[in-house]
């Protein structure tokens, strides 16, 4: 049913729990999954001009860790898996790379690591929900 499931990540408990649920699904249905962080270049603008070269590189390597992570689960799932890590808005390189593999299921988390309780949805996972072609699974 679903041949390719892509997965955001940004390290947030959600996401991880986003990221088991894909993989739940995939497994079920022998899907593939895509599990993607993205280095959210607008969070540059916080940092000094001579300072965000190194922030960048930072960001990558938490982004890789995470992707770490969720590669340890998909092992335990014996499910195919591969990860992406790219730059730019974290929505828009998601609904981007969801139309690049041909994604029938985005799996996303609610909230990420700014986790406001009021907010029904983050801004991501909003944006997502309303840019996106394809189906998109929200976790709680
Ligand atoms: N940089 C990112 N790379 C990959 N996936 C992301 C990224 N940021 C968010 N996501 C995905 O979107 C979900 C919701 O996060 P979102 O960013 O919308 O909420 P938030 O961080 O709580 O709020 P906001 O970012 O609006 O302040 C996460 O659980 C994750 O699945
Ligand atoms: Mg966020």
């Amino acid at each position: 049913m679903y041949k390719h499931i892509l997965v955001p990540v940004d390290g947030s408990e959600t996401a991880f729990k986003a990221a088991r649920e894909a993989l739940a699904l995939a497994k079920l249905f022998g899907s593939k999954v895509v599990a993607l962080y993205v280095v959210e270049l607008r969070r540059l603008k916080e940092y000094e001009e001579d300072e965000r070269e190194q922030v960048k590189r930072k960001l990558r390597e938490f982004g890789v860790k995470t992707l770490e992570r969720v590669q340890a689960e998909a092992g335990k799932f014996d499910v195919t898996f591969e990860s992406m890590v790219k730059e730019g808005a974290p929505a828009e390189v998601i609904v981007e790379t969801a139309r690049e593999i041909e994604a029938e299921l985005i799996v996303i988390g609610t909230r990420g690591l700014t986790g406001l309780k009021r907010m029904v949805l983050g801004s991501t996972a909003y944006r997502v929900v309303e840019w996106a072609d394809c189906h998109v699974l929200v976790v709680k």
